[in-house]
């Protein structure tokens, strides 16, 4: 083996120097980039879970604590900067396991309720840092909207008639309660609600006392229905069975469906307006101007008339012994009302007098105005801006430029690999040079 000169060492040193030089460099800019990479992705881990909470809250939570968690009549509100510096523990604590004698009842799995614990981590982030504009469309989407107000007030004549019947004063009891506790849920004269079944219904008067009485009292875990022994005593929940029996003597009206708008967004809209016209307009004509086979929706008589509870009741339950058929057992709520909520946008140019489409025909110019009408009335929609907001916010990627997106391991690499190579292929020429050398 030939020793090395001085001047192939030196080169030797060089490139070794050389070659930590570049892994150094390489790393350090690695070092550099890594706490943006990181952040980066665990503001998109929080991004999925806000998103998942939206859905939580929308299917638990808004019925009480409101669309966008603006609270609703004594129920507190959520998008409230307290809660926001709130200790996490403490708000984990609050949800997890509810408020003791209120209507706030247990959510987590271990105290009875529907929600993991990671689930309920994920609301306690909503709660902290959410959207509540995004979660207001998320509601609305859904089609979790509360339409009844947590409470409500009976209709003063017919409280007072309930008197009359017999244990009238157990039934009022009763009728005060359910509107102060249960309508938001289970309906307007207990006729049930998206997301509770009625209880004014031959099929739960059949039930026994006993069933009814556990219900009340424990709740059914698992479900929205929470458990009241909390907040009722014994004698309140036996009055509640007692009105749960005997509903079909109770007058009806007696606790009002209010007239409630269906809020919308842009995307339960094009919804809607999708639905109408594979589902709707071959009988009620493409603008719902009516046809022969069934009468325009698209009129100002039926518009200011009819309340979306109402229009929302009616394409639901369908109209018994004529040709419009039952849809709820074919569309979710969520469709439904967005099918009310595009039918609802018609009002504002809604013709006085109906002209009916007939098989073929462009139709008369008032149908032709109307098609742009109703484009344009669209764009007016109150909630437009949420949704708006909302669809920015969906949209807005992380802003990413190229080296943010670049993972700067693989540049280590590169580097790692050119030293190695060029170191190697700098030795490979000493050696060549070296040898024509000694045999000179
Ligand atoms: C049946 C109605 C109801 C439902 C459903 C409900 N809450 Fe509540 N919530 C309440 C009431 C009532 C209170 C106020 C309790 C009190 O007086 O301390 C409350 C209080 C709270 C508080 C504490 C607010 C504060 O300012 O201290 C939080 C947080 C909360 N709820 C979160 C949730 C979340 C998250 C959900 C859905 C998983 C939910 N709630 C569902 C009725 C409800
Ligand atoms: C936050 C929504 C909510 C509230 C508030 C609520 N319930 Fe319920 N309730 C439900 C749900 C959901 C069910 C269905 C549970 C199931 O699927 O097992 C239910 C079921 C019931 C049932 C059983 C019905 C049956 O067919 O067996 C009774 C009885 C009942 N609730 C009574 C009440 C009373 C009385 C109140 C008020 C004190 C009340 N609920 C408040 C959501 C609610
Ligand atoms: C097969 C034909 C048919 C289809 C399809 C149909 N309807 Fe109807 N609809 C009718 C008829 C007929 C009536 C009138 C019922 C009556 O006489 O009260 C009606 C009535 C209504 C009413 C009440 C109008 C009023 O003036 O009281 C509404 C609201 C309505 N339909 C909405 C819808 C919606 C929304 C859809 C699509 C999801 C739909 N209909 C699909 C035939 C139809």
């Amino acid at each position: 083996m030939n020793i090395p000169t001085n001047r192939t060492r030196l080169f030797e040193i060089l490139a070794g120097l050389l070659a930590t030089q570049l892994i150094v460099f390489g790393l350090g800019f690695y070092m550099l980039n890594e706490p943006t990479r990181i952040a980066e992705s665990q503001t998109q881990i929080l991004q999925i879970q806000l998103d998942d909470a939206m859905t939580l809250y929308a299917e638990n939570c808004s019925v009480c604590h409101g669309l966008a968690g603006e609270g609703i009549g004594a129920i507190p509100p959520l998008n409230n900067p307290a809660l926001q510096t709130m200790a996490y523990d403490d708000l984990t604590k609050t949800i997890a396991r509810g408020r003791f004698n209120t209507a706030m009842p247990a959510w987590s799995k271990e105290d009875g309720g529907p929600l993991s614990d990671y689930q309920i981590s994920e609301l306690v982030g909503l709660v902290q840092a959410g959207d509540w504009n995004a979660t207001q469309d998320r509601v609305v989407n859904l089609g979790f909207a509360p339409l009844v107000p947590f409470t409500t007030e009976p209709d003063p004549v017919l409280f007072a008639e309930l008197a009359n019947l017999p244990d009238g004063a157990t039934l009022q009891t009763a009728v005060t309660l359910f509107a102060a506790n249960c309508v938001a849920c289970h309906g307007a004269d207990g006729l049930g609600t998206g997301i509770a079944p009625a209880l004014n219904d031959p099929i739960v008067r059949e039930k026994t006392t006993d069933e009814l009485t556990r219900t009340v009292t424990f709740g059914n875990a698992g479900t929205l229905m929470a458990g009241w022994s909390n907040a009722l005593t014994p004698e309140e929940i036996n009055a509640m069975i007692t009105l749960v029996q005997r509903w079909d003597e109770v007058p009806a009206g007696i606790l009002p469906a209010p007239n409630v708008p269906i809020p919308t967004t842009e995307e339960s809209i094009a919804l809607g307006s999708q639905l109408f016209s594979q589902n709707c307009s071959r009988c009620h004509g493409p603008e719902g101007q009516g046809t022969q086979r069934a009468p325009a929706l698209n009129v100002k008589a039926f518009l200011t008339d009819t309340s979306d509870i109402a229009i929302q009741q009616i394409v639901t339950n369908g109209v018994p012994g004529t040709a419009m058929p039952v849809w709820g057992d074919r569309m979710t709520e969520a469709e439904i009302q967005a099918i009310v909520g595009f039918i609802r946008q018609w009002e504002a140019t809604a013709p006085e007098v109906a002209v009916p489409a007939r098989g073929g025909g462009g139709g008369p110019p008032w149908m032709r105005n109307n098609t742009t009408a109703t484009t344009s009335n669209s764009v007016t929609q109150p909630n437009l801006q949420g949704a708006q907001q909302s669809a920015q916010g969906q949209g807005r990627q992380m802003s990413s430029a190229w080296w943010q997106v670049f993972d700067w391991r693989i540049l280590l690499l590169i580097f790692g690999a050119l030293s190695i190579s060029f170191t190697l292929i700098f030795m490979g020429f000493e050696s060549l040079n070296r040898r024509p050398k000694k045999n000179l």
